[in-house]
């Protein structure tokens, strides 16, 4: 494979840095070069350097002027509902008009809806919907998603769902990462107890023996699993060598947080109602907090995770989307990084360290993704902008220029 001289951005946005999360001052420092430019070799970065500099090494590299715009570590967005039927264009519309999250699912809209159509659509169809839902992701400047399942609630519908995602990472640019959340609601005409043991006994021990996961997550929260059923199911997928996540306190404060802390859990996700005292207990576990303001602010709400507190109390810190068709209907990190700054008050370059590098630690990929450094995989978005904080400031408007995947250009505009 030919080289590739990437020159002239006017911030090459590097992320370089401590081989682990950043966190206080360290999510501020974004190792921004000056009409910088990078040189690739096989798919991976070979130098960061100033334009000056790789020009010199560049000789029969393919080159990319980039004329003064802003270059960024690709997205990772490490929590996506990413596989899933329909929309749910009648909540959205039911919300308009006053009705809570939790009073549309119990009138039969919610998860369940979206499961019913899921269950019913062809692994052609779902696959046809992903990749649709894949170009979006990169489109907006994201290269990895961590993706869950959980639309399914049946054995084989979940397999349909891992399969899908599967089929996504072998079929399209988009690196995904798996996450099984069998536990993302009881499946109607079970009781949960009974569902909880189906998912412990026979849905987990088959996903952790054919290894059609990475993760485990649970949605830890009133009407759904409590922290007994919770707690259950993640310690049944830790001894199955499944890391875990968990929807933990997001329209409750159910002591979620400390359940993750408890368990070792790699994040612990959401966390809008989640106090001082949750805050402290993931301090003392290492466990990485993933913030979704595009779900309090597609819902309507305005109780925004405490991301200043957490910040100032240690916490590697990550923002991440939470695409899906009921409380988050958005693909988009620079609309995420615009409410982290107007709604949560990270700055700009706290909201970056959250999206690229912090996201990568929290699925296990620090030492590949999440930053331009020698070594790692070359993949980078390209923005029509001159100044990284423009990507927050202006929203509502795509500012994307061009994406590439291990060096490939997968977008361009
Ligand atoms: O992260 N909270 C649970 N799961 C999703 C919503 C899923 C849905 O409404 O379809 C979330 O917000
Ligand atoms: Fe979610």
């Amino acid at each position: 494979m030919k080289s590739l001289a990437v020159l002239h951005a006017s911030q090459l946005v590097t992320l370089a840095g401590p081989k682990r999360p950043r966190i206080g001052k360290e999510l501020s420092e974004l190792g921004i070069i000056r009409d910088g430019g990078l040189l690739v070799r096989d798919g991976k970065i070979d130098i960061v350097a100033s334009s000056d500099e790789i020009e010199k090494t560049a000789r029969g590299a393919d080159i990319v002027d980039l004329d003064g715009r802003v270059v960024l570590p690709g997205f990772v967005d490490a929590h996506t509902h990413l596989v899933f039927a329909g929309n749910r264009l009648d909540d959205f519309e039911r919300r308009a008009r006053g009705e809570s999250y939790e009073q549309i699912a119990k009138a039969g809209g919610g998860i369940w809806s979206t499961v019913e159509k899921t269950r019913a659509a062809s692994e052609a169809d779902l696959f046809a919907q992903a990749k649709k839902h894949a170009e979006w992701f990169l489109r907006c400047g994201t290269t990895t998603v961590e993706a869950k399942s959980g639309y399914g609630l049946t054995l084989d519908d979940e397999l349909k769902i891992l399969g899908v995602m599967q089929r996504l990472n072998q079929e399209t640019s988009l690196e995904v990462v798996l996450t099984f959340l069998g536990a993302h609601a009881v499946s109607c005409g079970t009781s949960p107890d009974e569902y909880v043991d189906l998912v412990i006994n026979k849905m987990l021990p088959r996903v952790a023996k054919e290894k059609l996961a990475e993760f485990c997550d649970a949605f830890c929260e009133r009407g759904y699993f409590d922290v007994e059923q919770s707690r259950k199911i993640l310690t049944a997928a830790k001894k199955l060598g499944l890391k875990l996540r968990g929807h933990v306190d997001q329209l409750t404060n159910s002591g979620g947080a400390k359940l993750m802390a408890e368990l070792g859990a790699t994040t612990a996700d959401h966390l809008e109602k989640t106090d001082e005292l949750g805050i402290a207990a993931l301090k003392s576990a290492n466990v990485q907090p993933v913030l979704l303001p595009g779900s309090v602010y597609a819902l309507g709400s305005t109780s925004y995770p405490r991301a200043r507190e957490m910040i100032e109390a240690g916490l590697a810190v990550v923002l991440a989307t939470d695409f899906n068709p009921g409380s988050s209907p958005t693909p988009s990190m620079p609309m995420i990084l615009s409410l982290a700054c107007t709604q949560m008050k990270m700055s700009p370059a706290e909201a970056i360290t959250a999206a690229t590098i912090n996201a990568a630690y929290s699925l296990n990929r620090g030492d590949k993704i999440g930053s331009l450094e020698p070594g790692k995989l070359a993949n980078f978005a390209v923005f029509d902008c001159e100044d990284y904080r423009e990507l927050a400031y202006w929203f509502g408007v795509s500012q994307t220029h061009a994406v590439y995947v291990c060096g490939k250009n997968v977008v361009r505009f």
